[in-house]
């Protein structure tokens, strides 16, 4: 196994990113979406992250993890950011959402997608803000990540995106925070 490292993204990263994320797709179907319907730089927040990091070996680009700030443009966003802040019992403004979170074909199982969520949630916890995200159960090793960390579901929404994309028959998307040690959430 190579050295691995987590470093802050950087605007000339994004080209490679996209290669990275799209050629993994076949295989996870992350993006669900492919074609996405908007640029893949869009998808990965390249211009509206609050925060992003990318996770190396060898010094070879290998993972990617943002976060974003309250949800917004959905129809179902305000339920979503809802949900959280109710859960963390914390306002919207609040509310970090997790994004993004991949590895590449070739650097997966050797704890990358660990290191990442790590270290996108030390960013979101020395802004005293509070971690949630969004998942579709198709992407079983993720969501198998969030269960064994402690991530809890916390409601199930079908955004238009995904009802235009999958009709009545596709999965829905859940929604999870990750409950503080003496948090109060219900
Ligand atoms: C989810 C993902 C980032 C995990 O990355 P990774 O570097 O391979 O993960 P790690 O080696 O750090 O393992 C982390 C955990 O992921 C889960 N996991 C990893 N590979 C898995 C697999 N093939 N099947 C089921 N769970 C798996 C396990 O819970 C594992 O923890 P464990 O090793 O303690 O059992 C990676 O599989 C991926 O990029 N998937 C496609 C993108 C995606 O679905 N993103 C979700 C966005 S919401």
């Amino acid at each position: 196994m190579g050295e691995m490292s987590v470093r802050r993204r950087r605007y000339e990263d994004i080209p490679l990113l996209v290669d990275l994320l799209m050629e993994q797709q076949p295989d996870t179907r992350y993006p669900f979406r492919n074609p996405l319907p908007m640029p893949v730089e869009e998808f990965l927040h390249a211009d509206d992250a609050v925060g992003a990091w990318t996770a190396e070996v060898d010094g070879r680009l290998a993972g990617h993890v943002c976060r974003v700030g309250p949800l917004a443009g959905l129809a179902a966003a305000a339920e979503m950011n809802l949900a959280c802040a109710t859960a963390h019992g914390c306002e919207v403004e609040q509310l970090a959402w997790v994004s993004k979170l991949f590895v590449g074909r070739a650097a997966r199982g050797i704890g990358l997608g660990h290191l990442l969520l790590a270290t996108v949630l030390d960013d979101i916890r020395q802004a005293g803000l509070y971690p949630c995200l969004e998942v579709l159960p198709v992407h079983e090793a993720a969501l198998s990540l969030y269960v064994s960390t402690g991530w809890r579901e916390v409601m199930r929404v079908r955004p238009e995106w995904l009802e235009r994309a999958t009709g009545d028959a596709g999965p829905d998307v859940l929604v999870m925070v990750l409950p503080e040690a003496g948090d109060h959430a219900t």
